[in-house]
């Protein structure tokens, strides 16, 4: 068995200009920062800050963002260098392909549905309750048990509405995300203006709670760190361990950037633009966020904050509830982009692993009426919708976390292999300071999973030992590298074995 056998480069940039697999390249920088900014800011910040704060950190959660930040900085400079490179759609999965070999690339592409289609099921999961307490707000009540953790069908509807809208075409999904990111960064803009006039200075102080004090009450399942369970860390609540529990779970909140190198392959000029639209949104959105918790805990006593709707209950408890509205109306909106641009992004790697032959090939289609990869759109929300409907999202929304992770470590891990390989390769951005900086993005993503509990890597676990199943029983076989581009037209020394 060769599990190794890696895709050329050159393949892999050949593959894209198949006229029945060709996405269309409509993104320009600004469409593509727009996209990273639509998926990076929502539940995180507009809910995850509660717990973070008001458990973990108290008001140093600013810092757990800069912490999560530097961590997501790190690897979207790796990020950028290889979307440059090799501007292919399936980000990670391609860039594994490329350096470590097939069954890495299988490994990776499996590890991303935890990122894109889970993530996607858990944000519509916080859309339903959103959804549902404005409904409420204008007079609708709606049932309970249409939108609670295992039945929620306000968030299967949600998903499947939108799988439409992806359906016509990645231009359509832009235009809609530019005007929704509109909307949701004029009422992040808003929290962090009108939050100013209500800070008192003595809710910063402790900013550091000292380790155990008593913190708001949380809502989240109790689960203790990995590293805290093998007792090499004291782990949160509070004090300087509490700053880094709070640093992997807002993590969440940074999730994003990464999806935008998946639209490399619908770029127009993506050697240029990748890297400006995957660090331009990273850094556009850690200033806010930031932002946002140093306002939210200057205006709420950390031990006060409602962790489910911190940011909104902030202003209620200054005696603005108007103010709430706006900003439920802001999170309902921001959500609805990070749903879609996940499920986009699900459904480029897909297409990418459908067009390699890993998955079945009916993936790989495109419409010649709109240019998306239809029946893989279509997949993909129907397979979220369902997750979204009937799993128990709360308790599975850390593995969003550790999968994202694990792809940041391969990314880096393959910048440096390619370098080795390919020093060769025109490469419009270089990641600065290779060897160091890729070593440490992977010793930072590695730390961050350390902080995640440790059923969640249990799961993780399981999930990627189904994965390696899957590849034995269809993608080795399948795999059009492996058959040598067998009956096709292509070269096959063009697809070099590793
Ligand atoms: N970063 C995205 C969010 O916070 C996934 O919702």
């Amino acid at each position: 068995m060769n599990l190794t056998r890696t895709k050329a480069i050159e393949q892999s940039i050949q593959d894209t200009e198949e006229p029945t697999h060709q996405l269309r390249r409509e993104l320009s920088a600004l469409d593509l920062t727009v996209f990273g900014i639509g998926v990076i800011i929502g539940t995180g910040i507009f809910v995850l800050t509660g717990e973070a704060a008001g458990v973990q950190a108290g008001p140093a959660v600013a810092l757990s963002f800069v912490v999560s930040g530097v961590v997501c900085g790190l690897a979207a400079l790796c990020y950028a260098e290889f979307a440059s490179t090799v501007p292919v759609a399936g980000s990670a999965y391609t860039f594994s392909y490329a350096t470590l070999g097939e069954i890495v690339a299988w490994i990776i592409g499996w590890d991303l549905i935890l990122e894109l289609a889970l993530g996607g099921a858990t944000v519509a999961s916080g859309w339903s309750t959103y959804f549902a307490d404005l409904a409420k707000e204008a007079g609708i009540t709606l049932p309970k048990s249409i939108y609670s953790d295992g039945h929620n069908l306000v968030a299967a509807a949600i998903v499947l509405i939108l799988t439409g809208v992806i359906c016509l075409g990645i231009k359509v999904s832009s235009k809609i995300n530019a005007v929704i990111v509109a909307i949701k960064l004029a009422i992040v803009l808003f929290v962090i203006i009108a939050g100013l006039f209500f800070i008192k200075t003595s809710n910063y102080s402790p900013f550091i709670p000292p380790s155990g004090s008593p913190g708001a009450k949380s809502t989240a399942p109790d689960a203790g760190s990995l590293l805290s369970d093998i007792g090499l860390s004291a782990g949160g609540p509070f004090g300087v361990a509490g700053i880094f529990t709070a640093a992997a779970l807002v993590f969440f909140a940074f999730i994003g950037f990464d999806i935008v190198a998946t639209a490399a392959e619908e770029t127009k000029n993506p050697q240029r633009d990748m890297p400006r639209g995957i660090l331009g949104s990273l850094a556009i959105c850690t200033v806010l966020y930031v932002a946002v918790s140093l306002v939210v805990t200057g205006m709420v006593k950390y031990n006060k904050i409602k962790v489910d709707a911190p940011l909104a209950e902030a202003f209620r408890s200054v005696g603005k509830p108007t103010f709430a509205t706006i900003i439920s109306i802001g999170a309902l909106a921001g959500l609805t982009t990070v749903m879609m641009i996940l499920m986009i992004g699900q459904s480029r790697v897909f297409f990418a692993m459908a067009r390699d032959g890993l998955l079945p090939s009916i993936f790989s289609n495109v419409s010649q009426r709109t240019g998306t990869p239809t029946a893989t759109t279509i997949t993909t929300g129907v397979v979220v919708a369902a997750m979204a409907a009937l799993l128990p999202l709360e308790e599975l929304a850390a593995l969003v976390n550790i999968g994202t992770l694990f792809a940041f470590i391969l990314v880096a891990i393959a910048v440096l292999i390619l370098r080795r390989k390919r020093p060769d390769l025109p490469r419009s951005f270089h990641t600065p300071f290779v060897p160091v900086l890729p070593i440490l993005s992977v010793l930072a993503s590695f730390y961050l999973m350390l902080n995640l509990p440790s059923s969640t890597w249990l799961r993780f676990v399981v999930w990627m030992v189904v994965g390696f199943v899957v590849y034995f029983f269809y993608g080795y076989g399948h795999s059009r590298l492996g058959r040598g581009y067998a009956g096709e037209t292509r070269r096959p020394e063009q697809a070099r074995s590793g």
